[in-house]
């Protein structure tokens, strides 16, 4: 039998062995012999062509994209809202693909094309999606409203470029632009203003049909 002493040691001595195993699954050993000294960053340069301006950034390897795009570049329309890859705030297109720029590391778009909502339009010259969220109404603070129309567009592409989504009936099936098919889609880019109905109306305008 053990004491109860015994079995908090072994609790630890069980914690302390999982942490250990944790950090070294995460950190492979190439990464440890490349960091050098453990005090200090590891910076890199990383090349990115941001709004059709190519830039040269030298980043600790732990930055986001997001990150980089607004400390670095100074373009702060993409939004941190949580962090974490639950809101869509950070909302990016990267060489044609949405992703969430707070997910990722700027280390991994070597060469990547990226665009934000500075990239999109002009005031007096705006994207599509932009004139039909003003026109539709399609935000109230506006915080969300930069991730909103990266993801927007990015899904009518989806939906021409035939993928299919989780509402669609059949997979094999031409998607099409859908109320449902929009809203499944835009699921990931949470506005806390509410202008959901808006959005839709948006982007339907813009997919060619009202919804
Ligand atoms: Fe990236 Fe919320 S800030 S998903
Ligand atoms: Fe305010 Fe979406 S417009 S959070």
């Amino acid at each position: 039998m053990h004491g109860t002493e015994d079995l908090e040691l072994n609790r630890r001595d069980l914690m302390a062995g999982a942490s250990a195993c944790a950090v070294a699954v995460a950190c492979p050993s190439s990464a440890w012999a490349a960091s050098g000294d453990a005090s200090g960053p590891v910076m890199s340069k990383v090349s990115l062509t941001v709004n059709g301006t190519a830039h040269e950034i030298d980043i600790d390897t732990r930055t986001t994209l997001l990150d980089a795009v607004r400390e670095h570049l100074h373009l702060t329309g993409a939004k941190k809202g949580c962090d974490h890859g639950q809101c869509g705030a950070c909302t990016m297109i990267v060489d044609g693909r949405r992703i969430n720029s707070c997910l990722t590391l700027a280390v991994m778009h070597q060469g990547d094309t990226v665009t934000t909502i500075e990239g999109l339009g002009k005031p007096d010259e705006l994207h599509p999606m932009q004139a039909a969220f003003i026109k539709h109404d399609g935000y109230q603070c506006g915080f969300c409203t930069p991730g909103q129309i990266c993801s927007g567009i990015a899904v009518l592409d989806e939906i021409k470029a035939g993928i299919p989504s989780h509402v669609a009936a059949d997979l094999t099936a031409t998607a099409s632009f859908t109320t449902d098919e929009i809203r499944e889609r835009m699921s990931g880019n949470i506005c806390r203003c509410g202008a959901y109905s808006n959005i839709v109306d948006a982007m339907s305008e813009v997919a060619g049909r009202q919804a």
